[in-house]
């Protein structure tokens, strides 16, 4: 299994240096539509030698659709990019990732160097080999997992998140912890992955709240948004788990945000994978150093409390609701139930869980988080 990372990594100060080094290029800006005339996209595009051909490009919307994706790849073709810098949340960056890789794939043969910069602090798509596409026809969320899909580049300049909106922030924070939380117990996990999960996970605990509220600091902003690109090197290299196997069809079927969805399951998620001795001592091992819970605590007692944690942190951040309370119906949601399992089971994540689930178990978390 090992770990891999091909995307370099690049923090605020280090990006002025990198901007000037692109010289007499095509530069193609790929970005989410809240940045249309914000002075920040406006700063990066000034920063951009001359020399540069450089090209904007916003017809982004969340959890991309597959036309949206096909009318980019139609743009690219026009643009024939030298780099790419992909500008936004998940959803931009992984449509800027499926039109350049598909671009690709159709016969483009030119050398495409891909920079992404995340505005969210959640998804870790920018070191990611995935990206996420929603069929509109049947509804279902696709992964794409492919090792050409990773951006060569990452840049982190948190100052794309210092306004980031409350609700913005608390959902794409608690994917960041599912990231994190799944990884740590996921199947392909190694020592490697364990470091860096309980790392984006005690970020994402001690500051995600600090964020959520009014006027956050820098350093709380930078904690997050570097643990969520931790947790998605986590999750990259060990996998994930049937938290987001659920949600991705959640989210495509009652169009919940992604990490909404995911903030709802977690807590079910862990108390069921804690039957499971290996991740039982994990979570344990997480709830002691994060002084959840008492040195001397059980592997249960651990894992209760890291559930106690998370449903805390999860309510603090306006992501603590049960499903009837966001307006979904009951009759529908039963209704839905076997066709959400049945997709689950298909998900890319589904095979990253610690434990097989039955059935009858993922039916059980569904119920129980209504
Ligand atoms: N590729 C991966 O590895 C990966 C991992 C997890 C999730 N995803 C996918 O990513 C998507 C979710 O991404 P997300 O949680 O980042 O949300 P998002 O990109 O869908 O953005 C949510 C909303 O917030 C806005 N927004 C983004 N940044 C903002 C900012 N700084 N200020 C103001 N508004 C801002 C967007 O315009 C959008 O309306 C889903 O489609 C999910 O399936 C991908
Ligand atoms: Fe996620």
């Amino acid at each position: 299994m090992g770990f891999k990372l091909k995307t370099e990594i690049s923090f605020r100060e280090d990006i002025p240096e990198r901007i000037a080094a692109i010289h007499d290029k095509k530069v193609w800006i790929v970005c989410d539509g809240f940045l249309n005339g914000n002075p920040l996209l406006e700063k990066y595009k000034n920063a951009l030698s001359i020399a540069n051909r450089v090209e904007v490009y916003s017809d982004i919307v969340p959890d991309p659709p597959l036309p949206k994706v096909i009318a980019g790849i139609k743009v690219f073709n026009q643009v024939q990019p030298d780099v790419i810098l992909a500008i936004g949340g998940g959803s931009a960056i992984d449509t800027a990732k499926l039109i350049n890789y598909f671009a690709h794939q159709m016969g483009c043969s030119r050398e495409t160097r891909f920079i992404a910069m995340p505005t969210t602090s959640g998804t870790g798509s920018e070191v990611t080999a995935f990206a996420v596409v929603t069929d509109t026809e049947t509804n279902t969320k696709i992964p794409v997992n492919e090792a050409a899909i990773a951006p060569d580049e990452a840049w982190l300049d948190e100052d794309f998140v210092m306004k980031c909106p409350k609700k913005v922030t608390g959902s794409s924070g608690m994917d960041a912890l599912t990231h994190a939380l799944e990884a740590m117990v996921a199947r392909g996990a190694n020592h490697f992955t364990d470091g860096i999960a309980d790392k984006a996970a005690c970020n994402v605990f001690h500051f995600l709240e600090e964020c959520y509220g009014d006027n956050p600091s820098r350093e709380a902003r930078i904690r997050v948004h570097t643990g969520s690109c931790i947790a998605g090197i986590a999750f990259q290299n060990a996998g994930l788990g049937i938290s987001h196997a659920l949600s991705h069809q959640l989210g495509s079927e009652f169009h919940l945000a992604h990490g909404l969805a995911n903030a709802i399951l977690l807590p079910e998620v862990i108390k069921y994978n804690s039957k499971d001795p290996v991740a039982a001592s994990k979570y344990a091992h997480f709830a002691r150093i994060m002084f959840f819970a008492p040195r001397e605590c059980t592997d249960a007692e651990g894992a209760e409390a890291l559930v106690r944690e998370v449903r805390r942190l999860a309510a603090n951040v306006g992501c603590g609701q049960k499903l009837h309370e966001l307006g979904i119906e009951q009759e529908k949601y039963i209704a839905a139930i076997p066709t959400i399992v049945k997709k689950a089971q298909k998900d890319f994540t589904y095979p990253g869980n610690p434990i097989e689930p039955q059935v009858e178990d993922l039916v059980r978390i569904l119920l129980a988080i209504y």
